[in-house]
């Protein structure tokens, strides 16, 4: 196996990250990257893959479910029987019956699923005050990373074509979504635009405004912002981050 496909959709960045270290685990050179976040990568170009390819398949977990863009645009994907891997991101409270959505997905889709984890990334909703998660994915999450990586080429190098048993319910938790919200804009706003290229549905128009309708409540404008110029005041998120803030400290779980 000389070639990794990383294949993800991460509005701020932990799945992208994870992933690349479980590629350094594998100690494959060739990767190639199809980060699926902004919609114009999202056309349907990208979703050819070579047949003898490993494939590495990451989202977000929203709601104890995968992110509903990402496993919309997951479905697309088709395989030959390449193994797969399959990656979720949560922000240290719980992924429920994401990772199963997931694998689900990859192996309908013609995927052979090798390997399965839960990772834990910075919760968006932090922000100044509260951190829920922050600094995450950290050194020792990077360690599990790498470590899985090297798992998985001994499970390929050992012609092991077992399929990964992940946890989870099927059928699976009903998909709840967001209260209708979208970030403010403050004073410290340029118009700079950098909103905008970063938003993963097209939400924020070219004065920077957003459209609830559209809206994901992902916080890839927040975190992108180099002025701190954008905010979510809804006062459930408040209520929402002071409860998150008490989870205890999560570790990565590996199936492979
Ligand atoms: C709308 C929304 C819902 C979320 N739901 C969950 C959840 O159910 N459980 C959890 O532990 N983290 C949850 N998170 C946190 C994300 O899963 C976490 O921040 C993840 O690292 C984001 O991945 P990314 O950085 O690749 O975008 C949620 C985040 C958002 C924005």
């Amino acid at each position: 196996m000389d070639k990794i496909y990383l294949i993800y959709f991460s509005p701020t960045a932990n799945t992208k990250k994870i992933l690349s270290k479980i590629a350094e685990g594998t100690g494959i050179e060739n990767i190639q990257e199809i980060d699926f976040t902004l919609p114009q990568n999202r056309d349907g170009s990208n979703l050819n893959i070579d047949k003898d390819a490993l494939v590495i398949f990451g989202a977000p977990v929203y709601m104890g479910r995968l992110q509903s863009t990402a496993a919309a645009y997951l479905k697309q994907f088709k395989g030959n029987g390449q193994p797969a891997v399959c990656i979720v991101l949560y922000g240290n409270r719980a992924f429920e019956d994401a990772l199963i959505e997931l694998t689900d997905i990859v192996s309908e889709n013609g995927f052979l699923p090798i390997a399965g984890a839960a990772f834990i990334g910075e919760h968006s909703f932090t922000d100044d005050k509260v951190k829920i998660a922050a600094g995450r994915p950290d050194s020792s999450d990077n360690e599990a990373a790498i470590e899985l990586g090297e798992k998985i080429v001994a499970k390929i190098n050992a012609n092991d074509t077992t399929s990964a048993k992940v946890p989870g319910n099927r059928p699976y938790k009903n998909s709840k979504t967001m209260p209708k919200m979208t970030p403010v804009k403050k004073s410290t706003c340029t118009n700079c635009g950098i909103c905008k290229a970063n938003c993963p549905v097209g939400a924020i128009d070219d004065n920077s405004v957003g459209d609830k309708s559209k809206c994901i409540v992902c916080f890839a404008c927040i975190k992108n912002c180099p002025y701190g110029a954008r905010e979510m005041r809804n006062p459930l998120l408040l209520l929402a981050r002071k409860s998150l803030v008490k989870n205890p400290r999560k570790e990565p779980e590996l199936y492979i």
